[in-house]
């Protein structure tokens, strides 16, 4: 008999997060009952909101439940239904999890087309990342032609959507990438007019230079020293789309030391959950979809291979090991 893996949480991480805080285990794929539908993943989703989930703590999403099968976007086929609206081959994205196949009751899942679009697309540029991007960027920023945006995590998921949108926008867009390859590749392939290597010695004064006219928007991912860096540099009415810090989902909180930069400049700073919008991302997708049919946004992916290597991914994902979108291929 085929043999449906899984991985579930073992065990709540005390400060970093281990592959030894989860668990390999096996069940026998189960069998659609009314209503319901068996989907075989394609590909599972690393997001590096899943290490939030890990501790047992008050937030927008409840904790991941310790012996349950570790929560993940995924994307599949359907092989099996008992549900009207899905039939067999249908290629869907859902919250199937980290596991090869998933019963769902229909309600998480979407049927997509995979025919135009990549199908592991639909868990970045046309999926929640691309959203994420779209959200931060149309209303929150929404950059005027000419005015200068900084993107940081600037060649990840949702950073290389934010920063191709601001430019589509008019924008002089400036990014802020871990090492020269990366920044190469925003520059030339995402098309940032200019690219800072946070892990350079002389960040902060690169980054001020790459900023003569200073900050109108900031999409922050990370948090941190680029985050101070660019508060210092804000402009009058100037707009930050708080998306995300991951330089301190495993570390420090980040510190914001220059909060009268906000008040001087009567700048907006705006935290966002994607998931609160949810009447949006219909036009969002939409958008998304026609612009990636059309070539842009661009997006990479960093494909690990088979569902034992979900761990380590989100191990490496939270610490820059990722070139674009982070990806586990199942089948
Ligand atoms: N608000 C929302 O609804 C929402 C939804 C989705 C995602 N997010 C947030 O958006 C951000 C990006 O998510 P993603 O899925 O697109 O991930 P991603 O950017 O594809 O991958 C994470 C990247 O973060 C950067 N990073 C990690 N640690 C860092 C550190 N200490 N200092 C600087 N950079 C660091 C790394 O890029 P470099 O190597 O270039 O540094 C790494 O590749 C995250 O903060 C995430 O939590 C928010």
């Amino acid at each position: 008999m085929t043999l449906n893996k899984k991985i579930v949480l073992d065990s709540r991480p005390t400060g970093k997060v281990s592959p030894a805080n989860f668990r390999f285990v096996e069940a026998p794929i189960p069998a659609p009952g009314p209503g319901e539908v068996l989907v075989r993943h394609h590909y599972l989703s690393l997001d590096p909101a899943m290490r939030g989930r890990l501790d047992d703590v008050k937030s927008y999403v409840k904790p991941q439940r310790l012996g349950a099968v570790m929560g993940a976007p995924t994307v599949g086929e359907v092989v099996a239904s008992n549900h009207a609206g899905f039939k067999p081959g249908d290629r869907v994205v859902g919250m199937g999890g980290w596991q090869d196949y998933a019963l769902s009751d229909g309600r998480d899942l979407r049927v997509v087309d995979a025919a135009r679009i990549p199908l592991q697309a639909y868990l970045g540029p046309v999926g929640m990342p691309g959203v994420t991007a779209w959200y931060g960027l149309n209303k929150i920023i929404a950059p005027k032609a000419g005015e200068t945006v900084v993107v940081s995590a600037a060649t990840g998921a949702v950073g290389s959507v934010a920063g191709q949108l601001a430019k589509l926008a008019g924008a002089k867009t400036v990014g802020v990438a871990g090492g020269p390859d990366k920044c190469a590749y925003a520059r030339s392939e995402l098309g940032y007019d200019l690219c800072v290597d946070h892990k350079s010695p002389d960040f902060v004064a690169e980054l001020k230079a790459a900023l003569p006219d200073g900050v109108d928007g900031l999409f922050e991912n990370v948090g941190g020293v680029p985050f101070a860096t660019c508060v210092r540099r804000l402009n009058t009415f100037a707009r930050i789309a708080l998306c995300g810090l991951i330089a301190s989902y495993e570390g420090a909180p980040t510190p914001l030391d220059n909060v009268g930069r906000l008040l001087i400049t009567r700048s907006k700073i705006e935290g966002f959950i994607v998931s609160d919008h949810m009447p949006l991302w219909p036009q969002a997708l939409g958008e998304l979809a026609s612009l990636v049919a059309a070539g842009r946004p661009k997006w990479r992916e960093t494909i690990r291979e088979g569902l034992e290597s979900a761990p380590q991914a989100l191990v490496d994902l939270l610490h820059g090991g990722n070139f674009g979108k982070m990806l586990v291929k199942l089948a």
